[in-house]
């Protein structure tokens, strides 16, 4: 089950992606969490990547490949893994192509979340994020049990790129550099549009029928 997140920022790539890897026991691969990661931990490519996110524009090509070209080679993707957040422009995509074809492998479904922009907007300025593990809450949509913690126990943050300005520039980047993948995977039948809009459990209910078949 080798399976792509497509959608602007904020849609709920990454909570979908976090549920699907408890039922499945499949691995979310998100480039944005790994280079949060080596952001906080100061290493070369953190260092590297930070005011490009601070900024709300893309890492440039070459890190995000190394990072999914290192990631996809681990023992734990042999079953599936969920891409979430890559690919984010046309070169990307032609590198994981290549990259799956090395490997003797297939993406099979590239499920596009849409969410419209004043939708996006709420959720984003509202989302806290745990520090330990990555998962997202919401203030008022998905709030946690304890306030303030995650159910992991790690303490829940707000993204530096959560603020107004930012979310304006990444929608942009959106629309400017990663839309355009919409066309590349329709041409080859593997676009799933599904609609964002409703609960959380709702969405998960049209990701997991269009994974089991039952539609599409
Ligand atoms: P990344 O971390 O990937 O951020 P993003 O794509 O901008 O997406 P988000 O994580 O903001 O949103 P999401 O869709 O995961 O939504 P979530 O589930 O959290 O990338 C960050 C940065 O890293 C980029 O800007 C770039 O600089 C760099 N980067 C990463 N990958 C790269 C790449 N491939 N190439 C180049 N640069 C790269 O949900 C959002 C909120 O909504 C949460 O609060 C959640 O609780 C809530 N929510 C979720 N679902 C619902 C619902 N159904 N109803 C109500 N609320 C909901
Ligand atoms: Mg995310």
């Amino acid at each position: 089950m080798n399976l792509i997140f497509l959608g602007p920022p904020g849609a709920g790539k990454g909570t979908q992606a976090k549920l699907l890897t408890e039922k499945y026991n499949i691995p979310q691969i998100s480039t944005g969490d790994i280079l949060r990661g080596a952001v906080r931990e100061a290493t070369p490519m953190g260092v590297k990547a930070k005011g490009f996110m601070e900024s709300g524009a893309l890492v440039p090509d070459e890190v995000v490949i190394g990072i999914v070209e290192e990631r996809l080679a681990k023992p734990d993707c042999v079953k599936g893994f969920i891409l979430d957040g890559f690919p984010r422009t046309v070169a990307q995509a032609d590198a994981l192509q290549r990259m799956l074809n090395g490997l003797d492998r297939a993406i099979e479904h590239v499920i596009s979340v849409e969410v419209d922009n004043a939708e996006l907007l709420e959720r984003m300025a509202g989302r806290r994020t745990c520090r330990a593990c990555g998962r997202g809450y919401h203030v008022t949509f998905d709030q946690p049990k304890v306030k303030d913690r995650c159910e992991c126990g790690g303490e829940l943050y707000q993204r530096d790129d959560d603020r107004e300005e930012t979310i304006r520039k990444r929608l942009t980047v959106y629309e400017a550099q990663t839309a355009p993948l919409k066309q590349y995977y329709a041409g080859e039948s593997l676009l799933r549009p599904i609609s964002g809009i409703g609960s959380i459990d709702e969405i998960q209910r049209r990701i997991v029928a269009i994974i089991e078949g039952r539609q599409g």
